[in-house]
């Protein structure tokens, strides 16, 4: 069989979790579009939706939410070993060992026994959250805050990062972005997800692998790169320079293009009106002009090969807005995104086969091992 790089179409497994029209740019999970998720549902109810396969009916949702709410405090033990992380370390990196460690207090491998993953679903949605708004306070040499009852889960994060109870309407905003983030598809933490998933180890060391792989700047990580580079290309009217240089340069536009997409994709245009909606109440962001004259010239230079903003280019612009230090844009990815891995987790155990790819060999034959002074330096070859 020939070798196809990246995988790409290539199927690997079989979903029933999200579509991607790449060419209409659509977007569906569990068959409803993701226009009317992010105005109409809230991020539990999507992630809800996304686990369990369908949306739940009124109490299903409470007790959802009822449960996330109790399990959102982690163990003294998690923000101890937080406080020994280096400030200067990646709150990505600091998430994926946070994560990870989950499984030395809850795996049991119980995988088989529905109150487990019921567990580990809530656990994982609910820890998250406060997990990175942890490291953010353990880095700036305070203690974490605890997380407020009183609060939902979005307004609830936004406090425990900021200190402070945020407008509601940032904090409706802030829950719409994780919506639009929580899923799409077999992208590459999520394909990681499903190879962990896939040798029955627990669903702690699945979000670990995941998160480890979304770091990664062709990934999540390019939210953070979108923003200096519109801070590098400075005005509106050095778009097309920047981008003619780039190009030329071999250089990639970040939050442009896509494996799936030919067009813009959906969540970048409901991101843009997020971000529209946030400047127009708390003021404007210089760098927004930048991002649309760089989409605008984008379009005439790289349109014709499909290339478009991807969800990374606004989402950037609308978390600072927020408060949010550029270099969590990533974790809060993950904080949503969480809900599509334990989707693909359970759907991966229903019909479960271990991930076993072959390779073409490319090394050398066969040959014998010869002692250490017997061998030839690569001048005496
Ligand atoms: N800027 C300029 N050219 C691009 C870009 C870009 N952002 N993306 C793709 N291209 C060009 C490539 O140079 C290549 O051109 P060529 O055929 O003339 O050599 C062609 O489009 C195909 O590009 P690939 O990198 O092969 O496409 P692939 O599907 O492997 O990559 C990816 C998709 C990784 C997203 C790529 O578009 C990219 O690196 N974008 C920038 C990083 C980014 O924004 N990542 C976030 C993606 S969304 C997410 O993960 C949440």
């Amino acid at each position: 069989m020939a070798l196809r790089p990246g995988l790409e179409g290539v199927p690997v497994t079989q979903s029933a979790i999200c579509d991607i029209d790449g060419l209409k740019g659509t977007l569906t999970y569990r068959g409803f579009p993701i226009d009317e998720l992010s105005v109409h549902s809230s991020f539990l109810e999507t992630a809800y939706l996304l686990i369990w396969g369908d949306l739940p009916n009124p109490q299903q949702l409470r007790d959802f939410e009822a449960e996330v709410q109790m399990h959102r405090r982690v163990s003294f033990r998690v923000r101890d070993m937080m406080k020994c992380f280096p400030a200067t370390g990646h709150p990505m990196d600091a998430l994926q060992s946070s994560a990870a460690s989950l499984g030395l207090f809850y795996s049991r491998r119980a995988i088989d026994n529905p109150q487990y993953v019921y567990d580990a679903v809530v656990r994982l949605i609910a820890k998250i959250p406060t997990m990175v708004a942890a490291f953010q306070l353990i880095r700036k040499g305070q203690d974490p805050i605890q997380p407020r009852d009183d609060l939902a889960y979005s307004a609830n994060f936004l406090y425990m990062l900021t200190e402070r109870e945020q407008d509601p309407l940032a904090a409706r905003i802030f829950d719409r972005c994780l919506i639009l983030h929580a899923e799409h598809s077999l992208n590459a933490s999520t394909f990681s997800a499903r190879v962990t998933a896939s040798t029955l180890t627990d669903p702690y060391a699945v979000v670990a692998s995941a998160v480890g792989t979304l770091a990664g700047p062709l990934h999540g990580g390019a939210n953070e790169d979108v923003l200096a580079m519109l801070e590098e290309i400075g005005t509106p009217t050095q778009a097309g320079t920047y981008l003619d240089n780039a190009i030329s340069n071999k250089r990639k536009i970040m939050g442009f293009g896509h494996r799936e997409y030919r067009v813009k994709d959906p969540r970048a245009t409901i991101l843009q009106g997020l971000a529209e909606e946030l400047f127009a109440r708390f003021g404007k962001d210089e760098m927004y002009d930048v991002a649309q004259a760089v989409e605008k010239e984008a379009a005439l230079r790289l349109g014709s090969k499909g290339i478009y903003p991807n969800v990374d280019f606004y989402s950037g612009l609308v978390y600072r807005k927020l408060g949010i230090p550029r270099d969590l844009f990533t974790p809060v990815f993950a904080i949503s995104r969480v809900a599509g891995w334990l989707a693909h987790w359970r759907e991966q155990l229903g019909a479960n086969r271990i991930f076993r790819p072959s390779q073409i060999y490319t090394g050398v034959n066969l040959r014998s091992w010869v002692p250490a002074e017997e061998r030839k330096t690569a001048s005496e070859t």
